[in-house]
């Protein structure tokens, strides 16, 4: 239990969520799509990589009122990419964050709209004339997470997920799927937080961009591994879902206990990368700690 840490992660959940739902309350009418956006996106989450986008912009105390916009891009993002990968030709999850998935609720057609709304809301949210950071930067976030979600990165990653279901993988391509899937929203999280920092150094990006994959890893293989450990009341979402449906996880491929030993290698090497980083760290190392514990 680490209190002060525990402070801020509520604090950072709470502000996220009052930054969407206030920004959202202003655009929003009452129709079936705006409900089912507003499903996907605001009921729960951990929203650990807006903690993330706050966690490194701590390093050189980046203003927070400019970091909201990034952290709620990123979440957006990520509420699209759910709503997408537990619908009937996906996932087929009916489950998500406690709650019936988005098309169970809306039916498949108005999720994938609410997706589709989603993803282009995250990039609204950066061209916002109240986000007031220098042209250039601005352009760069926009450029970065398009980059990161699109069909060279997180789609390209899901999409390589869906094709090898029911396959025999190597390590290495299920490695480059959870890279994708996973590791490029996390990385880009990372990397538009400290592309806004004060103090700017490209050695510190470097190592930051390695700790920012290494974390997607991370995450990844705590979520392979709690998929076949916790319960769906737990997790919020459908355990044993993956070996129901044959998917190629860390732990299909290496099982469980060599997974829990990849899983802490991935954590000694991200602990070590931010040793290196110079600056106020301590909320970096506190939520790569929360994230390496989490048990749902
Ligand atoms: C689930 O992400 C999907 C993965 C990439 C593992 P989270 O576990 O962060 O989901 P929420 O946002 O807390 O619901
Ligand atoms: C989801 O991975 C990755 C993206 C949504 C891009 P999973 O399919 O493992 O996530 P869960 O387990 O459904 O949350
Ligand atoms: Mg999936
Ligand atoms: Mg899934
Ligand atoms: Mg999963």
């Amino acid at each position: 239990m680490n209190n002060a840490f525990d402070a801020w992660q509520i604090s950072h959940q709470d502000r996220i969520n009052n930054f969407l739902k206030k920004k959202l309350d202003k655009k929003n009418s009452k129709n079936t799509i705006n409900d089912a956006a507003n499903y996907a996106l605001l009921n729960g989450g951990k929203r650990f990589r807006a903690l993330l986008v706050y966690a490194i912009g701590e390093i050189n105390a980046t203003n927070q009122n400019i970091l909201d916009f990034i952290a709620a891009s990123i979440e957006i993002i990520h509420a699209y990419s759910l709503t997408h990968d537990d619908l009937p030709d996906m996932d087929d999850d009916s489950l998500r964050r406690g709650l019936p998935s988005c098309h169970i609720k809306f039916g498949a057609s108005q999720a994938i709209l609410a997706g589709d709304g989603l993803q282009s809301l995250a990039f609204e949210f950066l061209v916002s004339p109240d986000f007031i950071i220098d042209d250039t930067k601005k352009i760069n976030l926009i450029s970065h997470l398009s980059k990161a979600i699109g069909i060279n990165g997180m789609v390209f990653g899901q999409s390589l997920d869906m094709e090898c279901s029911n396959k025999e993988l190597d390590i290495k391509l299920l490695e480059k799927i959870q890279k994708k899937k996973t590791g490029e929203l996390i990385h880009a999280s990372c990397m538009m937080s400290y592309s806004i920092s004060n103090f700017f150094d490209p050695s510190v990006e470097d190592c930051i961009s390695k700790l920012a994959y290494l974390l997607g890893q991370l995450y990844q293989i705590t979520d392979d591994i709690l998929d076949g450990t916790s319960t769906s009341k737990d997790l919020g979402k459908t355990s044993g879902k993956d070996q129901k449906d044959n998917k190629a996880t860390y732990v299909s491929i290496m099982g469980i206990t060599k997974s829990i030993k990849i899983k802490e290698n991935f954590y000694v090497e991200i602990k070590n990368l931010v040793k290196q980083i110079p600056g106020n760290t301590q909320t970096l190392n506190d939520l790569i700690d929360k994230i390496y514990a989490r048990d749902y």
